[in-house]
């Protein structure tokens, strides 16, 4: 079992800081009291890094991300550079190429200190647990671009996909269903879409290899409705770029705010994984000192356990979590009052004491 990693954090803009700073305060709260070694890397992304280095994200920066055993980012986005030809969300995009992070799982749980909150039924919501494992390297966003220009009335953007990128992800859906309950639901618009043809098949395929897993293929729009009339029926929901970006966003709700949703974006073995929030930078609210950082803090949690190989210490951060849930330490995206440090000293506080036991 190792004892010292290497960690770059990735603030980026508008909340994000705000919510890594959350996340490191808890990480080194969890090193203390697991007699951890973590050494950090602070690098810029986003709109923080036009402005500091000139580009979205820096080389030296792509090259510390490859470096480190694994790397957690805030959210990249900034209204200043909305529209124009150097924008904040490629850096996080080339990121991820750099770093191959073809897979990323998003687990969402109904949390039963929030359900009174949620805008949905208890009915609905209880015994909600699913994990969306969204394809992050292909497809619409890293496809051919025709840009409209200044004058321009045509712009387009191509949606590719290649045997081998759903392979490869499908993969990782049956494996972590046979770690669940072993169903998985692929997404796709193979009604309309050649590339979800080719999704569909290829999935089916691969399902054969895994005998014990069952699978179903569900078109995008029906199962955008599924999501919030019957979340309870899904275990493993696959699928590809946008599909897995917009559904995610809905899924937020299931637990009651984009502000609970943490991620995990793996590539092949051994090389670090991107930990992030799935929210954006939110500069609605940025320094006001009300986001909710727990996402960010479970997306550490899940550093530990995909990366650090230290699920030990995934686990206490998320019983912690539970327990400052439990008391009441929610901000105001989730109906509570408190504020994110308020919130990060009760998360500290119930790790300290061991088990998250108050
Ligand atoms: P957003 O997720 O930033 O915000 C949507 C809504 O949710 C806002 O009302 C915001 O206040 C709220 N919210 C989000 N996170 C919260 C948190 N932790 N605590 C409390 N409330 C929270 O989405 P948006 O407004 O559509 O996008 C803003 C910018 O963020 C855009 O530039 C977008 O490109 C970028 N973005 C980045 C990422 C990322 O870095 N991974 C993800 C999504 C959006
Ligand atoms: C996400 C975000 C990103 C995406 C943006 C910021 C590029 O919305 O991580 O969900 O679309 O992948
Ligand atoms: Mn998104």
């Amino acid at each position: 079992m190792r004892d010292s990693f290497r960690l770059l954090l990735l603030p980026g803009d508008g909340i994000g800081p705000e919510v890594v700073g959350a996340a490191r305060r808890v990480l080194d709260r969890a090193a203390e009291h697991f007699g951890i070694g973590l050494e950090y890397e602070e690098r810029g992304i986003g709109g923080t890094a036009i402005r500091r280095e000139g580009a979205p994200v820096s080389d030296e920066t792509l090259e510390a991300a490859k470096a480190a055993d694994a790397v957690l980012l805030g959210a990249v986005g900034d209204p200043e550079f909305e529209g124009g030809s150097v924008r904040p969300e490629q850096g996080l995009l080339a990121l991820r190429t750099a770093l191959g992070t073809f897979a990323n799982l998003r687990p969402v749980t109904a949390i039963p200190a929030l359900i009174p909150s949620s805008t949905l039924k208890e009915e609905v919501l209880r015994g909600v647990d699913l994990l969306i494992v969204r394809e992050l390297t292909g497809g619409l966003y890293f496809g051919e671009k025709e840009e409209a220009g200044e004058s321009g009335d045509r712009a387009s953007d191509l949606c590719a996909y290649t045997r081998g990128e759903v392979v490869r992800v499908a993969r990782v859906a049956f494996e972590a269903a046979q770690r669940r309950k072993g169903f998985v639901t692929s997404v796709d618009k193979a009604n309309v879409l050649a590339t979800s043809r080719l999704w569909r098949r290829v999935v089916g395929e691969v399902a054969e290899e895994y005998p014990d897993v069952s699978v179903e293929h569900v078109l995008v729009d029906a199962a955008a409705m599924y999501l919030i009339r019957d979340p309870g029926r899904f275990d493993v929901l696959l699928t590809e770029n946008l599909f897995g970006d917009i559904l995610s966003d809905e899924a937020a709700m299931l637990p009651g705010s984009m502000g609970m949703l943490p991620s995990a974006s793996l590539g092949e073995p051994g090389r670090p994984g991107l930990y992030e929030p799935v929210h954006g930078s939110a500069p609605d609210i940025a320094g006001t000192g009300v986001a909710n950082p727990y996402a960010a803090i479970l997306s550490a949690a899940m550093m530990f356990r995909h990366s650090l190989g230290r699920p030990d210490v995934s686990g206490a951060i998320e019983r912690a979590v539970s327990t400052a849930l439990g008391a009441g330490f929610s901000t105001g995206d989730l109906g509570g009052s408190k504020g994110t440090e308020e919130v990060t000293d009760a998360v500290c506080r119930w790790m300290a004491a061991g088990e998250g036991v108050a």
